[in-house]
């Protein structure tokens, strides 16, 4: 703890010539068209998390996932042959939802309507006065499935019916780096939740770069993440992995917690998320504090599309957007933490709870007025300091990923035409 800390220099973006060093254009920011071409390009494409094995740990087991972006729901069920599948929650019968509990256990689901039964895994097995209907086939009126696949624990499902590519390749060296970090271990879960009129990168960004320590949490997590050795809230590191990116957060090691915080961080099992120590018990993998720096305090892990996980040695919580409309998002946050066994844990784990529950609305503060600047055009280009990297990373993949898809649509149309000029 006592090793000499530097300055991480304004170097970071020199690293990536490829994204440049000037403004970036802000109508990606603000533009409806831009907006729906986003949906098609990365929200029906990317893997996207939608929860965690343990919701559904036995078979017969289920939750339900909402996806406010395309106003639907998804339900993961486990299967008697235990496995995982998920499944739009709408009856092929005429359409009403399946399951209308958020989560629970069954053997069967059956719709409320006119009592059509699925098995878990999506098979229709029942249908009321079936040889009323007309030719009814029921092996093609299986619940509609959804691409599935999980990652440490996590499960991703994909809109598109044949993802571009496997979670394994979506997630590249950014997954492969962060695996082995005890998730499994933070099964005490709390949750924040809300809707905000601002796009749903913008909101991302706000979780993405530690310039506004100083200054936005001033009167919260200041002192904890900056200091007079990092008066600014510069950055420990920061990694670009394919569309994903890791930034090692800066710990004020020095910091002096008033008395009551001093008792939390003490009695947090793992310590508190701001308290900037390091939980010895806890291996970390090697993408966490790459740089296995003293001083780290946390990483914002960004899982493109829309997916934050912030992992401290002893507790990580996640942030996910979904975007409602260029101007519009809900947010989700859950902290993950080991149980409490004593009443001084759980003390010290309310105190990390609210602790971070402040910060977190200070950074969402900012949010709305800086929409209402773009959506008037009163700043159409945004200045990235070197330190915010990440979010003009953020800008590169959604345009690229936006471009490249665009083209290989061009791309197939082309073939497709000159297939039926052949043909004719
Ligand atoms: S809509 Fe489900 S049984 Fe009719
Ligand atoms: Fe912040």
């Amino acid at each position: 703890m006592n090793e000499k800390v530097t300055l991480t220099p304004a170097n970071l973006t020199l690293r990536h010539p490829e994204l440049g060093t000037g403004p970036v254009p802000a109508d990606a920011y603000w533009k409806p068209e831009w907006y729906q071409r986003e949906l098609d390009a990365i929200f029906k494409r990317a893997w996207m998390c939608v929860g965690r094995v343990e919701q559904a740990a036995k078979p017969g087991d289920f939750f339900q996932k909402p996806i406010p972006t395309f106003n639907f729901n998804v339900i993961v069920a486990r299967g008697k042959d235990k496995q995982l599948r998920a499944f739009y929650n709408v009856c092929q019968h005429r359409g009403n939802h399946i399951e209308l509990r958020d989560h629970g256990h069954c053997v069967a689901f059956t719709c409320p309507f006119h009592g059509w039964t699925y098995g878990l895994d999506g098979k229709l097995v029942g249908v009321p006065d079936q040889k009323a209907f007309f030719d009814l086939d029921k092996d093609k009126l299986r619940l509609k499935e959804l691409p599935l696949d999980i990652w440490e624990g996590f499960i991703f499902v994909n809109l598109s019916p044949e993802p571009p590519m496997t979670l394994k390749e979506f997630l590249g060296d950014h997954g492969r780096d962060l695996e082995g970090y005890p998730f499994e271990r933070g099964t005490a879960i709390f949750e924040y939740e809300g809707t905000f009129n601002c796009n749903w990168k913008c909101m991302v960004d706000s979780f993405c770069e530690t310039y506004h320590v100083p200054v936005l949490h001033r009167h919260s997590v200041k002192d904890t993440l900056a200091g007079p050795d990092n008066p600014h809230g510069r950055l420990i590191d920061i990694r670009l992995k394919g569309p994903h990116r890791t930034q090692s957060v800066w710990g004020n090691m020095a910091y002096q917690p008033n008395p009551v915080q001093g008792l939390a961080f003490r009695n947090a099992p793992g310590p508190s998320v701001t308290s900037g120590a390091v939980d010895e018990s806890t291996k970390l993998p090697k993408g966490l504090n790459e740089t296995r720096a003293p001083n780290w305090s946390i990483d914002v892990t960004v899982f493109f599309p829309n997916w934050i996980i912030v992992m401290g040695s002893g507790m990580y919580f996640t942030h996910q957007m979904w975007p409602l409309s260029e101007n519009k998002v809900v947010w989700q946050m859950r902290g993950y933490m080991r149980p409490a066994t004593t009443a001084a844990q759980r003390f010290g784990q309310e105190n990390s709870m609210v602790e971070l529950r402040d910060a977190v609305l200070e950074d969402c503060n900012t949010l709305e007025r800086i929409q209402s600047s773009l959506d008037q055009g009163l700043i159409t280009e945004f200045i990235f300091h070197d330190h915010e990297l990440a979010l003009r990373h953020q800008y590169h993949v959604v345009q690229q990923w936006v471009k490249d898809y665009e083209k290989g649509l061009k791309k197939a149309k082309k073939a497709a035409k000159k297939g039926a000029g052949k043909k004719n």
